[in-house]
């Protein structure tokens, strides 16, 4: 059914993907293909405003609560945007999706594996990316650049450093339990970055 290429980017905090993001759109969009660069939580506007609850520190939120606004968000984000597009044949590229709310959800906050993939499941109606790159990096620079970007932390980021730290676990173990999970390590300068995550994708015939 889905004509075009999904890629998603995930991280724990820190990793500088935005940027990553935006220049693998670039270059991508320079090999002809029509790319668009979405977000969770958000990329349209009920996500987007989900967001704005989910990542308030004024917010708070029992951590199944949590887990459902994910989940509500994707559902919306994915019919909305990221099913149609893919049906138009475009190379999508989301930073951030369903192995977010297995990080972060499940890993982090200690919800049911299970559920999450149900969630996950019922919110993306069975899509799943071609492809996902982890940008990965230590808790403690992760964090560091969080709050040198920002000047603050979201509600999230203020999470406990062993939050954070089974956060990054999770994902690092997510990458081992699935071959369409690549890792790059984000201490590396920009450009070399988004050369290693070009050479994955052509590799795997994405591009
Ligand atoms: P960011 O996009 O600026 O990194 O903020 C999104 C935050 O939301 C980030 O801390 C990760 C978190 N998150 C979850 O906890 N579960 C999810 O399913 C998603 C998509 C994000």
């Amino acid at each position: 059914m889905a004509e075009g290429k999904f890629i998603t980017l995930e991280w724990p905090e820190g990793s500088g993907k935005s940027t990553q993001a935006r220049l693998l759109a670039d270059y991508v969009r320079d090999c002809g293909y029509d790319v668009i660069c979405t977000r969770e939580p958000g990329g349209v506007s009920i996500a987007e405003q989900l967001r704005e609850i989910l990542l308030d520190n004024e917010s708070r939120i029992y951590p199944t609560a949590e887990l459902l606004l994910y989940a509500a968000g994707r559902a919306q984000h994915t019919q909305e945007k990221i099913m149609p597009a893919l049906k138009d044949s475009k190379f999508v590229i989301c930073e951030r999706f369903t192995h977010a709310s297995i990080a972060y959800q499940g890993y982090g906050r200690g919800l049911n594996r299970e559920l999450i993939n149900k969630l996950n499941y019922i919110a993306t109606g069975g899509i799943k990316p071609d492809l996902t790159i982890i940008l990965d990096i230590d808790v403690e620079t992760g964090l560091k650049r969080a709050k040198a970007a920002d000047g603050k932390l979201d509600r999230l980021e203020s999470e406990n450093i062993s939050f954070h730290k089974k956060v990054r676990d999770g994902y690092l173990k997510l990458a081992e339990e699935n071959t369409d999970i690549e890792v790059v390590s984000s201490l590396n300068p920009v450009e070399k970055i988004k050369e290693q995550i070009v050479k994955i994708l052509k590799r795997r015939d994405l591009i």
